[in-house]
């Protein structure tokens, strides 16, 4: 089992490496989004995992094909996003919950922007490119974050333990 990382861990507060171009295609890099595909479904909450938050730190998120079911999402969303950009980001924000997998119990509201365009390559390194608003804007943003070693509750106010009903990224 691949364990999930929490607050304190050196690997949450690194920047990130670029994955290389030598690594797409690569057996190595395969296996890093199996591990990160497989402790993100260990998590029933879970919609989606940054490397670091496996002790990887390499610039690579998984979304949880869960989010398909959220109608933020288009139906061909990819799932894999390595050495993502935020490209575009709306001005308008809106306050959301949020938690994170390797903040566990902690809640908090953050301002994120409503939409924004991410670019990125799939494990094969061929580039695409997202626009995305609600839920899945806001982990764009979250997953993002912990590749540059920023946690929620950096941004978050109103933090509680409290037991929300929510998912987290
Ligand atoms: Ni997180």
């Amino acid at each position: 089992m691949v364990e999930i990382v929490q607050d304190g861990h050196k690997a949450l507060r690194k920047i990130a490496d670029e994955v290389a171009e030598k690594e797409f295609g690569s057996v190595k890099l395969l296996k890093n989004l199996e591990d990160m595909r497989e402790a993100l479904e260990s998590q029933d909450d879970g919609v989606a995992l940054a490397a670091p938050q496996i002790a990887i730190t390499k610039r690579i998120f998984v979304v949880s094909p869960k989010i398909l079911k959220d109608g933020s999402a288009p139906k061909d969303l990819p799932l894999v996003y390595i050495n993502p950009v935020i490209t575009k980001i709306s001005k308008d924000k809106k306050k959301m919950d949020e938690g994170c997998l390797s903040v566990r119990p902690l809640y908090g509201v953050v301002k994120r922007s409503s939409r924004v365009t991410v670019e990125a390559k799939d494990e094969n390194g061929d580039e695409f490119s997202v626009s995305a608003a609600g839920l899945l804007a806001q982990i764009f943003q979250h997953e993002i974050d912990h590749l540059d070693g920023v946690l929620f509750i950096d941004k978050a106010t109103n933090i509680t333990e409290l037991k929300l009903n929510n998912e987290k990224k």
